[in-house]
Parts: C-alpha cells; sequence; structure tokens
C-alpha cells in the first residue's frame, strides 16, 4: 500500500494499492490503454481535496510538464502550460517576461491542471478570463480531446469537470491568453489599493499587483506546508435578492458581493464567525484564526475528523441564518 499524506495538503492518512506518477502525454495515453482502467483518481497538487477514506482503485500523479508559446500578435501571447506545473511558478514565469492576466491569482497553491476544473478565482479574477482552450484524454478510449472556454461552462468556483464530464477526462495541458502591453490592472478587490499605498506605490505594473496579493495571502492564509488546510473549504453561498433582504434586517453588517440579476454572492467566512467558529480548535480540527473559512489539521486528524467538525459548522450556520453551505474542497471518498 503507497500512502498519500506527503500527497495532499490537508496531510491526512491515506492509502492507495496503486500509484504511478505520469510525465507525458503518451505515458498517460499507454497507461490508460495498457491498464483498461475505466475509474481511477488523478491526483494533480493535492491541495484542493479531502481524502475521507482509503482509495481502492489506483492513483495516477499527473506530473506533466512544460510551458511553451504557441501563438502571439501584437497585444496578445498565447501560453501552452502542461498539467503539472505549479500554479504560482508559471504565475511568477509570466510576471518575468511581462506577461499579464494572472497576478492576481498569485500564490494559489496547487497545479495547472486543477485550475480550469474549480475556474480558480481570487482578488476579481477568475482563470476564465484569461482561459483559451484546454486539452486533455478521454479516460474511456484514451483519445485526445480540446475544449475551448464556451466548452468547459465556467461559473463561480465550478465547470464541465465537476458537473456532466466529472471523471471522464484528465486534464494534460491548458492554453491562455495573455497581453503583452497594456495590462489591465486590477486593484479593485478591497485590500490591494490599501497595500499598495502601504508599499508606496502609486502606479503599479503586474509584478507590483503580485507581490502585494502575495503579502495579503501571506498574512492571512496558512502555509499548508506548516499547517494542513486546503484553502477556504466552503464556496461563498450565492443567494437570491428576497433572501439577503431578509437577512439584512436581522445582520445589516453582513458583507454582500452584488452579482448581475437576481443574485448576491455572500461571505461565508462572516456567517462561520457569527457562529463562532473562528479560530476555534477542537482536538486536532478547527476554523483559522485569520480566516475562518480555511478548516485547518493542527496535527494528526484524519480525514472523517476533519470533515465531522465541517459538518458541525454546515449544521450551525443553517440553524442561525437558513442558509446551506456548499463545500469548495473535493470529498473524495
Ligand atoms: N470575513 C470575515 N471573517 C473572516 C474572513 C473574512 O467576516 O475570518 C469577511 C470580511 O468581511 C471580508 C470578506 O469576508 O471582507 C471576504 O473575505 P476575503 O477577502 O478573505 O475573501 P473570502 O470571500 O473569504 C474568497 C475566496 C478565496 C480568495 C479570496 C480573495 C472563495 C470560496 N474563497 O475568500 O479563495 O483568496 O476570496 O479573492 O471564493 C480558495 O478558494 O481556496 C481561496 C482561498
Amino acid at each position: 500500500m503507497f500512502s498519500l499524506k506527503k500527497f495532499n495538503s490537508f496531510g491526512v492518512e491515506c492509502r492507495t494499492p496503486y500509484f504511478k506518477e505520469v510525465f507525458s502525454f503518451f505515458e498517460l495515453k499507454n497507461l490508460i490503454l495498457k491498464k483498461k482502467f475505466r475509474e481511477f483518481f488523478v491526483l494533480g497538487g493535492g491541495t484542493n481535496i479531502l481524502f475521507l477514506n482509503k482509495i481502492t482503485g489506483p492513483v495516477i500523479k499527473n506530473s506533466i510538464g512544460g510551458i511553451k508559446i504557441v501563438n502571439e500578435n501584437d497585444n496578445a501571447i498565447y501560453v501552452s502550460v502542461g498539467a503539472g506545473v505549479n500554479w504560482h511558478h508559471l504565475v511568477l514565469w509570466c510576471i518575468s517576461k511581462n506577461y499579464g492576466g494572472i497576478e492576481n491569482l498569485s500564490l494559489i497553491p496547487g497545479l495547472v491542471g486543477a485550475s480550469p476544473i474549480q475556474n480558480i478565482g481570487a482578488y476579481g479574477t477568475e482563470i476564465c478570463d484569461v482561459f483559451h482552450e484546454l486539452e486533455c484524454i478521454e479516460i474511456k478510449n484514451g483519445s485526445k480531446v480540446n475544449f475551448n472556454a464556451s466548452d468547459c461552462k465556467f461559473s463561480y468556483r465550478d465547470s464541465i469537470f465537476k458537473n456532466e464530464y466529472k471523471g471522464e477526462f484528465i486534464i494534460t495541458n491548458v492554453t491562455l491568453r495573455l497581453t503583452k502591453k497594456n495590462h489591465k490592472i486590477n486593484t479593485n478587490y478591497g485590500e490591494i489599493n490599501e497595500t499598495l499605498q502601504q508599499m508606496k506605490i502609486l502606479s503599479p505594473s503586474i509584478k507590483d499587483v503580485s507581490d502585494a496579493i502575495v503579502k495579503i495571502r501571506s498574512k492571512k492564509l496558512p502555509n499548508h506546508k506548516e499547517i494542513g488546510n486546503a484553502g477556504s473549504f466552503f464556496k461563498n453561498p450565492i443567494i437570491n435578492l428576497k433572501v439577503i433582504e431578509k437577512l439584512i434586517k436581522n445582520y445589516p453588517d453582513i458583507p454582500v458581493f452584488p452579482l448581475n440579476g437576481e443574485k448576491v454572492k455572500i461571505s461565508a467566512a462572516w456567517l462561520i464567525e457569527r457562529c463562532g467558529f473562528k479560530g476555534k480548535r477542537i482536538k486536532n480540527v478547527g476554523m483559522h484564526s485569520n480566516q475562518s473559512l480555511v478548516l485547518v489539521n493542527y496535527g494528526n486528524a484524519n480525514g472523517a475528523e476533519l470533515w465531522n467538525y465541517a459538518k458541525e459548522i454546515k449544521k450551525e450556520v443553517f440553524n442561525k441564518f437558513k442558509i446551506q453551505l456548499e463545500e469548495e474542497v473535493n470529498l473524495i471518498n
């Protein structure tokens, strides 16, 4: 049996009978065809998963590398990236070449292959804003398939790969469309401007924005190499205007982020904090004291302990606010 403890950012123990790391599309294809696996678990950076049990099927670690320019014009550059490339490494590479578009996504843990699956987002940017296309392998027959942005059906922390096509494809390569000049500097998200002011920067470059975000994230979010966690454990709930109007009457300070149309997004961190869970530790498990949306493993918690604590939060939030929190992290059974 192979231990996956070092391969998940929660640092929980999980064993598997078969583990294989692959470094190219062809290696992956051969494995799929030769072994005739219909179902297996594909591991990227392991930074957005919670193992609840041992894994009975095979585990494949996707380590396909490479960053290359595949097209360009006066303004845009198309960069094709292997699924196994570390996301923040890609961000730094783009900044060093002055390619703009993903600087707001600095320091997000994990690998490029997982980034479209949950449409990673932070500080006012989502990967769908710069996504061009992706290449993947269809598990049932090993064929290569391309998806463009509309095929992926991106929405908040969601895509077709979490729904209709769950478990059907493995992403092998992602192509982003980035800017070579006239970068769209986006400092609208609250703390960015404040941090840039502290840094005494008036006219920020993409590198300045990245540096500011690295500062903000490092201050608020625990480093999973020190304390096990997977970033935000829940999604921010999206609710109807009617529901928020009622809530605001009782809780006028609830943070609300308007969306287009009839819905708003509200802060799950705030709901959790209001239920008294911020910094609350029970044995080896708790919600982080700087960010109440981050479930942490302080020691040797197992998947079930973490999940039981999360379920307790869901129950309390529902009892108090009648709002159902939904996991952002993928639960692996
Ligand atoms: N807040 C609290 N208590 C807290 C933390 C935050 O009440 O402990 C309130 C504050 O009012 C704050 C608001 O929540 O203004 C928003 O907080 P924050 O800016 O920290 O963002 P978030 O909504 O908690 C989301 C993403 C993060 C991303 C940040 C910044 C989700 C589920 N999470 O968190 O993404 O880094 O915005 O854009 O959308 C992740 O997905 O793993 C992740 C860390």
